[in-house]
């Protein structure tokens, strides 16, 4: 705020109004405010108001009588919008004017100080960081919630086998528990990107000013460290002009999204009567108005469908931020609402699949019954000819091809061909065969590094817990 508040015409903005006749008009007012939306960083915006006044005092920039006044009527401030008693106005455009303007009328002229050194670009820049870089904090917790009740139905069901799909169609055993932990490794790249993404934004933005930097003595490493901040940026074009940490948070919320949706998917296809592989809980589901047998999974279609928002809001700032010229420009204050709608969705997204799987119930017995479907241990006989009867994998698949087709014929299971009938196909084969033939058997062999066996889980589920969980 500068001294020139006082202007021949009232209607013009106190924060500029030295140089202006005339205040917006309701249109110029309506497009141009943000505090609508902006105000939910608040608390961001007084934190970092109250760093550089600190800096300012111990810089012997402004007076500390001014500075002690200041920070006392940002705290009041802080509670009066925490009380809701706080009057936002859009003619005061954005939260950095509304709490400026608060402060005015709360310690009067000193509050024209506090904008020493600073712009409202490397206010905003600098809030916006403080604001994401919450959001990953809780983003993380959320999926590391999602990750422990995934693990722990991980290690409950470890050895409760069901069809593994490629094309949606039956392909080989595997288990319910290394299926719950393909998730598990999903969503912990998914947090590992947020990790990655908050390393990157943890640099503060604060004294680049509009955007050559100031010709105040100030301290950036003060107010960069009280902001927790691990260095100050270091060129004051880029710190304005930077959305990076915006995009590579919706980045990584559109991932995750996709992520969510992919399972949300499973758990719609899983619900049917047709596969009957899970149940929801009733607090989970929802029923018809027409029809009193339906049972839907609304929350995990509704989860599968809000990755479209995610992927939307992405694509949005992309678009925003394309072809910008430096330093800052006005374009970046549509930055905001796509990185607030994502992260409430990824958030409810989060929230809703922890739900869901916290409370479903698998059933076993179908799972085994459809894991037996579609000769899905044909490869565990293809296998068994390479291993005992020493032959070439691809002649090993061609007898077991026959055999499909010799029980497809009599529309019975693999494991229902007599011994004499394998022999017309391959005279070598033996009752031994009829070991590998079993669910169990095909899925307890895929012992290799990674594979699908419960002696595999378990022992990926005591890792997870130790990677993810700690
Ligand atoms: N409300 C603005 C935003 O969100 C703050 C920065 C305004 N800066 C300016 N030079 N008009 O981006």
């Amino acid at each position: 705020m500068t001294d020139k508040t006082s202007n021949n015409n009232p209607e013009a903005s106190a924060m500029w109004g030295g140089r202006f006749d005339q205040g917006p008009s309701e249109i110029m007012e309506k497009i141009n405010a943000s505090i609508g939306f902006d105000k939910r960083f608040y608390a961001q915006d007084i934190a970092g108001s109250k760093a550089h006044c600190a800096m300012l005092v111990s810089q012997g920039i402004i007076a500390k009588e001014d500075g002690d006044a200041i920070q006392k009527g940002l705290d009041q401030i802080k509670g009066e919008i925490e009380a809701g008693q706080f009057t936002f106005k859009s003619s005061l455009e954005d939260i950095h004017m509304n709490v400026e303007s608060r402060l005015k009328e709360i310690v009067g002229d000193a509050a024209g100080r506090l904008h020493t050194a600073r712009s409202r670009n490397d206010q905003v820049a600098t809030d916006f960081k403080l604001w994401v870089r919450d959001t990953l904090d809780a983003v993380d917790s959320g999926l590391k919630g999602l990750q422990a009740v995934l693990i722990s139905l991980a290690e409950s069901q470890a050895h409760t086998v069901m069809p593994g799909f490629t094309h949606l169609q039956t392909a080989q055993p595997v288990t319910f528990g290394h299926h719950m932990l393909a998730y598990v490794e999903m969503f912990g790249r998914d947090r590992s990107r947020f990790i990655g993404a908050r390393k990157r934004l943890n640099e503060s933005p604060l004294g680049s000013a509009a955007l050559a930097g100031t010709s105040f003595p100030i301290d950036r490493h003060q107010t960069a460290e009280a902001l927790g901040f691990a260095y100050p940026t270091r060129n004051s074009l880029d710190a304005v002009s930077d959305r990076d940490f915006a995009l590579e948070f919706l980045s990584a919320a559109a991932i995750t999204n996709i992520h969510l949706s992919r399972m949300a998917e499973e758990i719609v296809i899983w619900c049917s009567s047709q596969f009957g592989f899970v149940r929801l809980s009733d607090s989970f589901s929802t029923g018809s108005s027409i029809m009193p047998q339906k049972r839907n999974p609304d929350a995990a279609e509704l989860v599968r469908a809000k990755a479209g928002r995610v992927i939307g809001n992405l694509n949005s700032l992309l678009v925003t931020m394309k072809g910008l010229p430096l330093a800052y420009s006005k374009d970046m204050q549509d930055d905001k609402e796509p990185v607030f709608e994502a992260a409430d969705t990824l958030g409810l997204c989060i929230a809703a699949m922890t739900g869901m799987m916290s409370e479903v119930t698998v059933n076993a017995g179908r799972l085994k019954e459809a894991a037996g479907n579609g000769f899905s241990t044909a490869t565990d006989i293809a296998d068994w000819c390479v291993r005992v009867l020493n032959m070439p994998f691809r002649d090993a698949h061609h007898v077991t091809g026959a055999l499909v087709k010799m029980a497809e014929d009599k529309g019975c299971l693999l494991e229902e061909l007599s011994l004499e009938e394998m022999q017309t196909v391959e005279k070598g084969i033996t009752e031994d065969v009829y070991n590998v033939l079993s669910v169990e058997a095909s899925a307890g062999s895929r012992v290799s590094y990674g594979g699908t066996a419960p002696e595999n889980v378990l022992q990926q589920v005591a890792e997870a817990k130790e990677r993810f969980l700690k």
